[in-house]
């Protein structure tokens, strides 16, 4: 397992531009996760560092040497792609033992390491089968074998369960990751799904027209995004327009356009710009009986989604969301009744 690190990394292509300016750190063994929109730059970015795309400018170090002059082979990385790219003539076995023929390794080292990686993923049984012959997560699990058998030191991903239908997806998610953590393989993954990247990454970065917008725990970007776009990407939320944050110790409030009352809130993240939205999750919105909370609203729909109930509330024109568990601990309010509305001030955030 290797550090990457990756500076200031650009392509531009003919009338548009692929990544301006990528930077990152991924530490030894850890799992970073390219996500954003379709046309975000995501590919762009790992075929550089894969070297299939040249550069226009930028650094690329495996472990502080800087490979941006290599062939894709010289790198020694494992990819994987959408479109699985196997050889469709040769049997499972032979599709895995492939970088290592071509390494010249001696037959009995190709053997013991083909064995290893059929186990891991667990296609044993289908070892001399054609691949053309296997179903779309099995097809899948042979890519991954064939980009891991070779013990390089970092695995890149784009989009490798992209063809996959839901629940299979989710399986192969947890597949891939107890197999990074098991071989202990730096990873950087791609990939538009955002439940994808909450649930498998060490670290997120969410790219947006070529740049990296925010890079962080899937914690830190869902609870505390700084900017509206890292907001929306992930996740449902308010954003409440403000006029004013004031800060009276450790105290804030936000002055909503909305409401009268200043509401409870975090502190500005130092050195951000201006803000002009309140954040809040809508699973984080309390409901109670009018009067007792930040403000009144009024329940203009409500939506079961089995866990909880997703509601619509009005507030002077502006519509909030609120999800709210059915778990019978809180009331469940009809459509037209009157309501209060409130949160914790750790659970509303100032964003750019
Ligand atoms: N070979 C290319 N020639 C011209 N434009 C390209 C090429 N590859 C990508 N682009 C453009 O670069 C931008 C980023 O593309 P890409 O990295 O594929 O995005 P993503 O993988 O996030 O969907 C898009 O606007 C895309 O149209
Ligand atoms: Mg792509």
């Amino acid at each position: 397992m290797s550090k990457v690190t990756v500076r200031d990394l650009c392509k531009r292509f003919p009338g548009t531009v692929g990544a301006d300016g990528v930077s990152f750190d991924i530490p030894s063994g850890q799992f970073l996760t390219l996500l954003g929109p379709s046309g975000s730059g995501k590919t762009t970015t790992l075929m550089m560092i894969a070297g299939f795309l040249q550069p226009d400018s930028g650094v690329i170090e495996v472990d502080d040497s800087n490979i941006a002059a290599l062939t894709p082979n010289k790198r020694n990385l494992g990819v994987v792609f959408q479109s699985y790219a196997l050889f469709p003539h040769k049997t499972v076995w032979e599709n895995i033992a492939f970088p290592l023929k071509i390494r010249k390794l001696a037959p009995s080292e190709i053997d013991k390491r083909v064995s290893r990686l059929l186990e891991l993923v667990r296609l044993e049984a289908f070892k001399d089968r054609s691949v053309t012959t296997l179903s779309g997560g099995q097809k899948q699990r042979v890519a991954l074998a064939r980009a891991l058998v070779f013990e390089p030191p970092v695995l890149l991903m784009d989009e490798p369960l992209g063809a996959l239908d839901r629940k299979l997806r989710e399986q192969m998610q947890a597949e891939i990751k107890n197999l990074q953590r098991s071989l202990n393989v730096t990873a950087i993954y791609v990939t538009h799904d955002q439940d994808e990247a909450l649930s498998m990454s060490d670290s997120i970065a969410i790219m947006n027209e070529g740049k990296i917008s925010q890079m962080g725990s899937p914690e830190a970007l869902f609870e505390r995004p700084n900017n509206r776009f890292v907001a929306e990407f992930l996740g449902g939320i308010n954003l409440f327009p403000i006029t004013a944050i004031h800060s009276e110790g450790a105290s804030h409030t936000g002055k909503l356009a909305i409401a009268d009352a200043p509401v409870p809130c975090c502190p500005p993240i130092a050195g951000m710009s201006e803000p002009k939205w309140l954040g809040v999750r809508p699973e984080r919105v309390r409901i109670g009986s009018p009067a007792g909370g930040h403000f009144d609203a009024t329940v203009m729909k409500r939506t079961y989604l089995g866990g909880t109930m997703l509601y619509e509330l009005n507030v002077a024109d502006f519509l909030l969301a609120a999800r709210v568990p059915t778990d019978g601990a809180s009331p469940l309010p009809e459509v037209g009744s009157r309501v209060s509305v409130s949160w914790p001030a750790q659970s509303a955030w100032p964003l750019a």
